[in-house]
């Protein structure tokens, strides 16, 4: 199997959770770059990693369409998305195929892939649905994939059939999961919270970037039911999520919860304040695609309350707790029943999920799947 070039693209110069699956996925494939819209931490991290990175002249700013826009909110914005067009078909002569992992990398990637006679992989990270995307965003979604794409790999069949439902073609789509390999520090938690600066009191978590779907929201108004519990919100506002991390910020203070949570933004070390809390909770309002804290949880052995919506049943077992996404008063009574001793999630159960996860959910295992299906695509596309 001869491993082709793949020219990565990215919109994001963040790192979120896309962007963390294509640091492992891109030094996978030798002799590849990966094309990114504007320089950011993602060009960074994919530099350290020995991948070269082409950046866009016109990308800055493109990040403002937003995922649920009206398509006339992008107008003005033609000729930016012109160039980078321009941009990738001719860099993408010097690959074997276009890779993209986000939605409007995938988009102008479309573009690209038939001015160059390339063939095009999409990544597709996101659930296609009305929750997260306008009408009219959903439908250039799918008829370019229709149209363009080789292969969707989705990390889920949450993800995977919100695709097939909104008339994508089920051919193209192949599931692979996230890839998530964590060092587990051995300290006890009493440890390892006092290292981190952490209460030694009932403590939860919330891991995720800031944002309305992810419903950091709902967590603080189960909070404020509970007075004994403290909570570490772990994440910022990467992609223009100001105003709801503001909102979020105000309502803290409006429920009297400044002395319970914490705000910590962006952390290096999740795996150990995963493993520092009592529980770690996955609010999700909307249907989630994947969930790497879920994974990321069970690898560490903590008890997750997750909401019941988009790959969340996927990835967890009879260790975690289900509750309804948006209901406060279901959030509340699950977290003090895992938080009672009576209700404590056992250590044979966490023990289970977690050598569930180490097998199913490992980096080399996604890599070498990945790399057999890219490689498929590449060599039964007609040139
Ligand atoms: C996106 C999804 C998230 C998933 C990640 C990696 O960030 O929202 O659910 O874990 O991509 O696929």
């Amino acid at each position: 199997m001869t491993v082709p070039k793949v020219l990565f693209v990215s919109h994001a110069s963040n790192v979120s959770g896309a962007e963390m699956v294509l640091l492992d996925v891109a030094p996978a494939f030798r002799d590849s770059a990966a094309f990114v819209f504007e320089r950011g931490t993602l060009a960074n991290e994919l530099a350290k990693r020995d991948v070269p990175v082409i950046a866009s002249k016109y990308g800055s700013g493109l990040d403002s369409v937003k995922r649920d826009s009206q398509l006339v909110g992008a107008a003005p914005l033609a000729g930016q998305m012109a160039g980078i067009v321009a941009e990738l078909s001719f860099a993408a002569r010097r690959f074997d195929v276009i890779y993209a992992n986000s939605q409007k990398a995938f988009l102008l990637g479309a573009l690209a892939s038939a001015l160059s006679h390339r063939p095009l992989v999409w990544h597709l990270h996101d659930i296609i649905n009305k929750a997260h995307f306008g009408d009219a965003q959903r439908r250039l979604q799918i008829s370019f994939a229709n149209r363009f794409a080789h292969l969707v790999i989705t990390p889920s069949s949450a993800v995977t059939t919100a695709f097939v439902a909104e008339g994508g073609r089920a051919e193209l789509a192949r599931i692979i999961p996230n890839g998530i390999d964590l060092t587990v520090d051995p300290s006890p938690k009493a440890v390892l919270r006092q290292r981190l600066g952490l209460p030694n009191v009932p403590l939860i978590g919330v891991f995720s970037r800031i944002a309305a779907w992810k419903g950091q929201h709902v967590v603080l108004r189960a909070l404020a039911k509970l007075p004994d519990v403290h909570c570490i919100i772990v994440g910022s506002a990467l992609f223009g999520e100001d105003r709801y991390e503001k909102s979020l910020m105000m309502l803290n203070r409006k429920l009297g919860l400044e002395q319970r949570v914490t705000f910590l933004g962006q952390r290096s070390d999740v795996p150990q304040l995963m493993q520092a809390v009592d529980a770690v909770v996955h609010p999700s309002v909307d249907p989630e695609p994947f969930g790497r804290t879920l994974v990321e949880a069970m690898l560490v052995g903590t008890p997750v309350i997750a909401t019941d919506t988009g790959a969340a049943r996927e990835i967890l077992n009879e260790e975690a707790t289900f509750v309804r996404p948006g209901d406060c008063d279901a959030l509340a009574c699950a977290l003090r029943s895992v938080l009672s001793d009576t209700g404590r999630v056992g250590s044979e159960a966490l023990a289970k999920a977690c050598e569930r996860a180490s097998t199913t959910y490992g980096v080399g295992a996604m890599q070498t799947k990945i790399a057999e299906e890219v490689c498929l695509a590449t060599n039964s596309a007609p040139r």
